[in-house]
């Protein structure tokens, strides 16, 4: 996961398909969003179902997301708790502006922009982060990065090898 995915160039049923199958596995695991590599499929594109910060929930499919973020005065950081379907069952603190928007490409090819606050504004960064190969943990200081693998390793007797596509497969 720690390179950047390719970018999407096909809108074909292939690609909605693969968008319904990354929809229903971040359900089946109970996750706001979902990158294409977190499945094991090699494609710029991430699916999210999300509240704002006034809890409004919000959804969508983002291709080849590009993210733009508050700069100056208006850029102020949120620390609040992160986790990830690829490190299940761990939470630690990740500071992050307050506020995304991302803009990309529809199932169709066509131009689409989401911007959110709260919950969501973490979300569209962190799913966008996947798509050029980062995840949080490259984000976050040693001291929490150890946290996190400690987390990790405590829960990892709840989550079996292989998800979240694994808890899919058990839900269907
Ligand atoms: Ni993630």
């Amino acid at each position: 996961m720690h390179r950047p995915a390719r970018p999407v160039t096909t809108f074909d049923p292939t690609l909605t398909a693969l968008a319904a199958d990354m929809v229903a596995t971040m359900y089946a695991a109970e996750g706001v969003g979902l990158a294409a590599c977190q499945i094991g499929v090699d494609l710029a594109l991430f699916v999210f179902d999300c509240p704002d910060e006034d809890g409004t929930e919000h959804q969508g499919v983002v291709c080849n997301p590009v993210l733009q973020l508050p700069e100056g005065r208006s850029r102020q950081l949120d620390e609040d708790d992160e986790g990830c379907l690829s490190y299940p069952g761990a939470f630690v603190t990740c500071a992050r502006p307050d506020e995304a928007v991302v803009t990309g490409l529809d199932l169709n090819g066509d131009p689409v922009e989401f911007a959110g606050d709260g919950l969501l504004a973490r979300c569209l960064q962190h799913e966008t982060d996947h798509t050029t190969g980062m995840v949080f943990g490259d984000r976050l200081s040693t001291r929490l990065r150890k946290k996190l693998r400690k987390q990790m390793e405590e829960e990892a007797a709840d989550f079996p090898p292989g998800w979240p596509v694994v808890q899919r497969a058990l839900d269907t």
